[in-house]
C-alpha cells in the first residue's frame, strides 16, 4: 500500500477489519503505515511480500533486516511471511511446478527461520496457489495456503497439468460466461459476448462447453464468432452457448453478480463485492 491517499485508505479497513494484513518490502513503507497507524491509534498487522518475481523484498538476509526494522515501528504486529509465487502457481509439467514451487517455499521457511533466531517471532508463513497448493501443503513451516482460482477454475488452469497428465483434475469448472447467438450464416454463428464478457490476458479464447468441434473468436467489444465448420453443432438464433473463460479473476470482476445454479435453477444471486474497486 503505496502513498498517503492508498494508506489512509488502509487505516481506513484496519479500523473495521483488524485482522487484515497489510505486507510491504520497504523499511520506508513500513515507516510511513506504522506513522499513519500512530496518528490514527490503530494497530496493523504488516508482513514482509517475499520477492519470486513480481513484487517484494528477498528472502535471506534483506527480509532479516527489513523484520528488524518492522517489529520497531509502533502500532504495528509482525505478522510473518507473504510467500506467493505466482509463476510458480502456473509452471507446467506438474513436476517443474513441484520443483519451482518447493524451491520457492523453502527459501521462505529458511528466512522465517533466520528472523526466529534474531528472536523475532514471525508466526506467519503463507503462500500457495490453486496449482501448488498440494505442493506446498507438504512442505513443514509453511502455515498457510493461500489458493483462490479452485472456486472456479478456468481454462488457463485445466491445461497447467497434474501428477497424472496433461489436465489438472483437482478443482472442477465452475465458472461459466452465457452468451446468446445474435447471427447466423452458414459455419457461423454470432454470439452478444466479446472483449467485455471475458478477460482477454491469455492467449487463447474462451471455450464453448458441449459443443464438439466449435471455436470460439473475437469479433468485437460485444460479440465473439463461433466457427462451425468443423463441427456437427447446430445453433440457431436465441440459442445459448456457455463458455468456461480463459481467467477467472478478471472475468469475475466484469460483472455485478454471479448466478449461482444447480442444475437448471438459480439458487442464489450473489453480489461481486469487490468488483471495479482498482482506484
Ligand atoms: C497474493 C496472492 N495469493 C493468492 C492468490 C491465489 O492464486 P490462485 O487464484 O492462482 O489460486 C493470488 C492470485 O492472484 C495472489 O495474488
Amino acid at each position: 500500500v503505496i502513498g498517503a491517499p492508498k494508506i489512509e485508505r488502509a487505516i481506513a479497513l484496519a479500523q473495521v477489519a483488524p485482522d487484515t494484513i497489510f505486507v510491504v518490502e520497504t523499511e520506508e513503507n513500513a515507516r510511513d503505515l506504522a506513522t499513519a497507524a500512530t496518528r490514527a491509534g490503530v494497530d496493523l498487522n504488516l508482513a514482509l511480500d517475499l520477492y519470486f518475481g513480481r513484487t517484494g523484498i528477498n528472502p535471506g538476509a534483506p527480509a532479516v533486516d527489513l523484520a528488524r526494522v518492522v517489529v520497531r515501528q509502533p502500532r504495528v504486529r509482525f505478522a510473518g511471511l507473504q510467500a506467493y509465487d505466482g509463476a510458480a502457481a502456473h509452471t507446467t509439467p506438474f513436476a517443474a511446478r513441484q520443483a519451482r514451487s518447493t524451491a520457492s517455499m523453502k527459501q521462505a521457511v529458511e528466512t522465517r527461520r533466520m528472523i526466529e533466531r534474531e528472536g523475532i517471532a514471525c508466526p506467519l508463513v503463507t503462500g500457495g496457489s490453486t496449482g501448488t497448493y498440494r505442493i506446498d501443503a507438504e512442505i513443514a513451516g509453511i502455515t498457510e495456503i493461500q489458493p483462490g482460482s479452485f472456486a472456479f477454475m478456468d481454462a488457463e488452469y485445466a491445461g497447467i497439468g497434474g501428477p497424472d497428465g496433461a489436465e489438472y483434475r483437482d478443482f472442477s469448472q465452475a465458472l461459466t460466461v452465457i452468451a446468446t447467438v445474435i447471427s447466423r450464416r452458414p459455419g457461423v454463428a454470432v454470439v452478444d459476448a466479446g472483449y467485455k464478457a471475458f478477460a482477454t490476458d491469455r492467449p487463447f479464447t474462451p471455450a464453448p462447453i458441449d459443443l464438439p468441434g466449435v471455436t470460439y473468436g473475437w469479433a468485437g467489444d460485444e460479440h465473439g464468432r463461433l466457427d462451425l465448420s468443423a463441427s456437427d453443432v447446430d445453433l440457431r438464433t436465441g440459442d445459448r452457448v456457455a463458455f468456461v473463460p480463459p481467467h477467472c479473476d478478471p472475468t469475475v470482476n466484469l460483472y455485478d453478480v454471479i448466478h449461482a445454479v444447480r442444475g437448471d435453477q438459480v439458487e442464489a444471486i450473489w453480489p461481486i463485492a469487490a468488483r471495479g474497486k482498482s482506484q
